[in-house]
């Protein structure tokens, strides 16, 4: 096949093993970092791209779709595509894909792992001994909570929302229950889930957890007046797009205790930090680690290289994003 595509930045082995059985050639960005957009445009402005694989952290609109105009599709190496001006590219008849399924597993359980470590007061306990402060067993030290019993309330119910619920019911013994625009038959199979309106969740949780895309109308779902709206006693966990929560609402919350604690896995301006996030006690941090997993990239990558062949070979991505 005579195309060639650009790559922001190294992807696995195995999506780039695919590209080259097609004959497909690629040039990777040998960024150590996310590019800027005005370095992105230089790089395509280099030679003629048929298409590109992007990153979450790249901006692509109009003015990077101007400086490569042969390109036919761009498949992102993520679930996410908020970096992705979808209109634009529709307009221009570039096909844009992700990944679905790819990371469900991965972000299920780092999420989970981000709520015992809330509950269990894990990051607290290791912070406490690595300061020298430990002096010898005491039972009122560092007492958690139990997941048994607990309400999840998942915000979001695709595949992650989903996994997220199956490891909590059956593994755990807690009681889900779930907003999304669509009934999901996989949940609504678990005994006791049950689908009601964000509001309901909200006010219902002992753990909110954040599962959507970041929208239009998700920007900002997690405010002041929603957290006002929360348990004293919740938690809030965010492993979906930092903007789905306004961090600056969050910091309040938790300085005067409007929710117990929070844990973040993504960011609403990352890589920067909202000022007082690090101050908290209440809060754990994590640098976008959710899908972290060699299996998970690997998956990642082939599905990325699928798209691109199959953009290349029928005129269509298989994972095509529709907003
Ligand atoms: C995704 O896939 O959107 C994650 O945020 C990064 O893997």
């Amino acid at each position: 096949m005579n195309k060639h595509i650009y790559i922001t930045r190294k992807i696995p082995d195995a999506g780039l093993q695919l590209l080259k059985e097609k004959g497909i050639t690629f040039d990777i960005g040998k960024f150590k970092i996310p590019p800027t957009k005005k370095q992105l445009i230089k790089e395509l402005k280099k030679k003629t791209y048929n298409g590109m694989i992007s990153f979450l952290t790249d901006t692509i609109d109009k003015d990077v779709f101007d400086s490569c105009p042969t390109m036919k599709v761009c498949a992102n190496f993520s679930v996410g595509f908020n970096n992705i001006d979808i209109n634009e590219a529709q307009k221009r008849n570039i096909g844009v894909s992700n990944t679905p399924g790819t990371s469900s597993t991965a972000v299920a359980e780092h999420t989970v792992a981000l709520m015992l470590a809330l509950t269990t007061r894990l990051v607290e306990g290791d912070e406490f001994i690595r300061q020298g402060k430990y002096k010898g067993w005491d039972p009122d030290i560092f007492v958690g909570t139990d997941m048994k019993g607990k309400v999840i309330g998942l915000i979001g119910a695709g595949q992650i929302g989903t996994e997220v619920a199956k490891i909590l019911h059956y593994g755990f013994g807690s009681k889900v229950i779930y907003s999304d625009v669509k009934q999901s038959v996989d949940l609504d199979n678990i005994d006791e889930t049950k689908r009601m309106e964000t509001s309901e969740v909200l006010k219902q949780a002992d753990i909110v957890s954040l599962h959507v895309p970041l929208l239009p109308s998700t920007h900002h779902l997690i405010n002041k007046e929603s957290l006002a709206t929360m348990k004293k006693t919740a938690f809030l966990i965010n492993t979906s797009r930092g903007p789905v929560v306004d961090e600056k609402a969050l910091v309040f919350a938790l300085e005067k205790d409007i929710i117990h604690g929070a844990a973040l896995d993504v960011f609403e301006f990352e890589p920067k930090l909202t000022k007082g996030l690090t101050k908290l006690p209440d809060i754990i941090l994590t640098p976008h680690i959710a899908s972290a997993r060699q299996s998970a990239r690997d998956m990642m990558a082939v599905l990325t290289a699928k798209n691109i062949i199959s953009s290349f070979e029928t005129g269509q991505v298989i994972n095509k994003i529709i907003i």
